[in-house]
């Protein structure tokens, strides 16, 4: 089976290529990426050696460049991670959010529906695509209940509203055509190789480097946190044992304030660097509040368990002590990424489509 992992340089894309290359020597994984300022390379060390995998960089808004990839070989399966995925650039410039996440999920849509054609609508379509979305399309809770895939839609950030409006274009795909899809929605995601602009890695970065803990507003709204091997292993088995058309609400019921996070972290960075723990507490500064921003997440996963087998493995506690080991190891990375060095790198040694 060949298998588009689009957006697999990218923070949860890299850690199910981790995953699935090694573990599937029977299907080819190819990464489809822009290699945009959120993707690293070396995010993908380990990986790009193995036999079954490749890279293909593609603009995924690029219809004719998403074409052209689709003309070499048509794949079997996509699994369609790649989106601008940071709420406050979204609302800096939300125009990069409406390209990539609507217009280039509908560029992705077309060649399969093109690739493959006839099938569509039959008993026995021919392909998957595999839609990774998340909890945010839901808009925010009040302090009890939990989302379910029942829930209205009701983004309030332009990232949110733009996923929404994919996760609308990949159901009517199905509707309409008959194209073979399955979404997942899925809550807040940490673990190794997240750019350092979402809140758990900035907060290590930050404590490592003795700068301001920025919390937005009071600190009080909440997440459910999900370690990125459990969504990585979910989408795997919704891939393998989801019904077509179906969606799935993936989370860890590791609902945590974010005063509470940010509290825990100091506290492991401490305890592996040998910090004393107040001083980094110290550096907890509340700033101007996000606009938009979601009171509560809170996912009810239960379908996914029941129809897909699927529970996590880790806690809130085991994966954010894995989680910090890693950033503490991989400094070079996290400064990698940082750098316009590493930029121009990329640019130079990777031609775009
Ligand atoms: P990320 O920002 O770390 O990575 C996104 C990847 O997509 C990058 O490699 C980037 O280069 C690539 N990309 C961006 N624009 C592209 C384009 N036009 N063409 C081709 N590639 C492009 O994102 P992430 O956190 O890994 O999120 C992956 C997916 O999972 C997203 O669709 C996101 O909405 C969803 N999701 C994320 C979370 C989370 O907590 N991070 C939670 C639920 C769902
Ligand atoms: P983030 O990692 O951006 O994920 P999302 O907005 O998709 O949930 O932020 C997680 C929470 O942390 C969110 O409530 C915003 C908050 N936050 C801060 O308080 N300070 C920060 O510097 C960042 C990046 C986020």
């Amino acid at each position: 089976m060949l298998v588009h992992v689009t957006g697999g340089a990218g923070f949860i894309g890299s850690n199910f290529l981790h995953r699935m290359v090694a573990r599937h020597p029977e299907h080819r994984f190819v990464c489809v990426d822009k290699l945009t300022y959120a993707a690293n390379l070396a995010s993908l060390a380990g990986v790009e050696s193995l036999p079954n995998y490749a890279l293909a960089r593609v603009d995924i808004t690029d219809a004719a460049a998403v074409q052209a990839l689709f003309d070499q070989e048509t794949p079997d399966l996509v699994v369609h991670f790649a989106a601008e995925s940071h709420v406050d650039r979204s609302i800096l410039g939300p125009y990069e959010f409406v390209k990539t996440n609507v217009e280039g999920t509908f560029h992705l849509l077309e060649a399969c529906r093109r690739a493959w054609g006839s099938s569509l609508g039959q008993s026995q379509p021919r392909g998957r695509f595999h839609h990774v979305s998340t909890d945010e399309v839901y808009g925010s809770l009040g302090d009890e209940g939990f989302f379910t895939e029942a829930t209205a839609y009701d983004p309030s950030s332009p990232y949110s509203a733009t996923k929404a409006s994919s996760d609308h274009l990949v159901r009517a795909y199905a509707r309409t055509y008959g194209m073979p899809v399955t979404i997942t929605n899925c809550s807040n995601n940490y673990g190794p190789r997240q750019f350092p602009e979402k809140l758990i890695p900035l907060m290590v970065a930050h404590a490592l480097e003795r700068k301001p803990l920025p919390i937005y507003g009071n600190g009080l709204n909440v997440r459910d946190w999900l370690y990125v091997d459990d969504h990585c292993e979910a989408i795997w088995a919704v891939i393998e044992r989801g019904r077509l058309g179906a969606t799935y609400n993936v989370g860890g019921h590791n609902e945590l304030r974010n005063v509470d996070v940010i509290d825990t972290l100091c506290a492991v960075v401490a305890e592996f660097t040998g910090a004393d723990v107040s001083e980094l507490l110290a550096l907890k500064t509340h700033v101007t509040d996000r606009p938009g921003h979601d009171h509560r997440y809170a996912i009810d996963a239960s379908k996914v368990r029941a129809e897909c087998g699927w529970a996590p493995a880790e806690t809130f506690e085991t994966g954010i002590r894995k989680t910090v080991r890693w950033y503490l190891e991989n400094q070079a990375w996290v400064d990698a990424v940082r750098s316009g060095e590493y930029r121009r790198w990329i640019d130079s040694n990777y031609a775009s489509r």
